[in-house]
């Protein structure tokens, strides 16, 4: 059943980025779409290497985008992959996104036909660590 409350815009951008990806050596396409505080688009695709190790997930394509783009506050990205099952970002993408999240920052899990799955960071990634720790040393 879709999740008629998705942002359109972002769903999009994350299907474009989808069917972009490099994927010769998996075949399993994934794009990534961030709405920021400030209200900006970036997207992003998984980008496979030959020396395997070397590939990169969709979210850190997503992520790049928006530093070079001047932002910093993630408020919802929307994750896509093909298949049945729910494609959520691997733990270094956990980590990544939570460099950039905030309390309110949204992670939707997609499929096909819309969102599957709205988490918090929290949900996503319990007891993180993030920039506030560093703070606390010393
Ligand atoms: N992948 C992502 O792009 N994001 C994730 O969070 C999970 C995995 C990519 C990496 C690789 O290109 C392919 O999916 C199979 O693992």
């Amino acid at each position: 059943m879709p999740d008629l409350t998705q942002n359109t815009e972002l769903f999009e951008l994350a299907k474009e980025a989808m069917n972009k990806a490099y994927v010769p050596y998996s075949q399993f396409h994934v794009g990534a779409a961030i709405l920021t505080a400030k209200g900006q688009f970036y997207s992003g695709c998984n980008v496979e290497n030959a020396a395997y190790p070397e590939g990169t997930c969709a979210e850190a394509g997503a992520i790049a985008a928006m530093v070079l783009g001047g932002d910093t506050l993630i408020k919802d990205i929307y994750v896509i992959g093909n298949g049945d099952g729910l494609v959520t970002p691997c733990g270094g993408c956990r980590q990544k996104i939570r460099e950039f999240s905030s309390a309110d920052t949204m992670i939707h899990i997609c499929g096909a036909e819309g969102v599957r799955k709205s988490l918090t960071m929290d949900e996503l990634l319990p007891f993180s660590f993030g920039p506030e720790n560093l703070e606390q040393a010393g």
